[in-house]
């Protein structure tokens, strides 16, 4: 029996989570949930934002599905040392799982392309994937010091950290539309051209059926806004996917609809991109749809369920059309938007 730790957090987390179980119990009976506490309440609790009975729960986990961390401005969580706070604590679980693929799905979905602040015909039926290195290049790299007028940072990449997740990147294509698109600075930097090397050949390896291009990231910034349906899964180092899945997150129109999923070796970590939302937290009104498609990325991608992930994605669309919460100009609240995708699932 599959074990999926769940951590929901602060703010709008716990609202957000337990609608997604909700969904999640309904397509994986199978699954065995296990709560555990993060951020600022377990601080309230254990004097630690990632507690040792949390850690120790993680320890034998096949996916983890994680709220929101973090207070308001005025919280006096924010008064803490560094290492307590809050974020500390998802800091510390994204590093303890060791998660070295980001992948931020962007869609716009059928219906709303009014939200996004892109031209309709633009917007509408934009569907990306976008997979970001996350644990190495010039953010991590020790190489770095700052002396007096000078400073230096190292962007450097090995082989083996290339093909790690360009094998992400090509897996999840597989299930998609087939294609990639790999990013990089090649025309200027060796990192680049070592990066474009390596993932031709895994794809001339082991890929065949995929369609590999190559582009400049300053070109994808321009064509990623004006020209989004030209993308199917884009792959990058950490530095330009930092940036680039930023940019692209403002296309579908509200943070409520961008979910997200970091994978590694062990355990993938699975949640929503958006805050703990203070401002509307405990009224039964934020948007659980990013958390309901994080879910659904959490049974594709942690437990390999294509099927119940896509029945998850069908459901979400449906509800999102017939039920838009108030993120999206609509009125449907937590609990009226979690039941729609239920019954959108066909489940009472
Ligand atoms: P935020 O994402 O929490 O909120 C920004 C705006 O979007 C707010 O008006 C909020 O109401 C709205 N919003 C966000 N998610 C929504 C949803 N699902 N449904 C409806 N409306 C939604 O960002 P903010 O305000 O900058 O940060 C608030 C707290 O969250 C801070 O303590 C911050 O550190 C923390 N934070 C935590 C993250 C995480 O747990 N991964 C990520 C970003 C911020
Ligand atoms: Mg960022």
């Amino acid at each position: 029996m599959p074990k999926v730790v769940i951590l929901p957090g602060d703010g709008i987390g716990p609202e957000v989570t337990a609608a997604a179980v909700e969904v999640l119990r309904e397509v994986a009976p199978d699954v065995n949930f296990e709560e555990h506490a993060i951020g600022g309440g377990a601080y309230d609790q254990y004097g630690d934002p990632l507690p040792q009975i949390t850690r120790d729960a993680l320890a034998d986990a096949d996916a983890v599905l994680l709220g929101t961390v973090g207070g308001a401005q005025n919280s006096p969580w924010n008064l803490l040392p560094r290492h307590l706070r809050p974020e500390s604590g998802l800091l510390a679980l994204r590093k303890l799982l060791g998660c070295y693929a980001n992948l931020r799905p962007v869609r716009v979905q059928p219906g709303l392309e009014h939200l996004s602040p892109l031209k309709p015909e633009l917007a509408r039926g934009v569907d990306i994937l976008i997979v970001r290195e996350l644990l190495g290049g010039v953010y991590f790299d020790q190489d770095r010091k700052i002396e007096g007028d000078t400073a230096y940072n190292t962007m450097r990449y090995t082989t083996a950290e290339v093909e790690r997740v360009a094998k992400v990147a090509f897996w999840a294509a597989e299930q998609r539309r087939g294609r990639v698109t790999s990013v990089d600075k090649a025309n200027v930097l060796e990192v680049s051209e070592l990066w474009r090397r390596d993932v031709t050949a895994l794809r001339d390896r082991d890929y065949r059926n995929i369609h590999l291009n190559h582009e400049y990231v300053d070109s994808v910034a321009m064509l990623i806004v004006s020209d989004p349906s030209r993308y199917d899964v884009i792959v990058t180092e950490n530095l330009f996917g930092d940036i680039l899945s930023d940019l692209a997150a403002v296309i579908p129109g509200s943070l409520g609809l961008m979910p997200s999923a970091s994978l590694g070796d062990g355990a993938g970590l699975f949640e929503p991109i958006h805050g703990s939302a203070p401002d509307i937290a405990g009224k039964g009104i934020a948007n659980p749809a990013a958390a309901i498609m994080s879910a659904g990325m959490l049974l594709r991608h942690g437990l390999k369920r294509s099927d119940a992930a896509n029945q998850i994605d069908r459901a979400v669309a449906l509800a999102l059309r017939e039920h838009p919460t108030p993120d999206l100009g609509g009125k449907a609240d937590t609990r009226t938007f979690t039941r729609a995708v239920l019954n959108a699932m066909g489940s009472p």
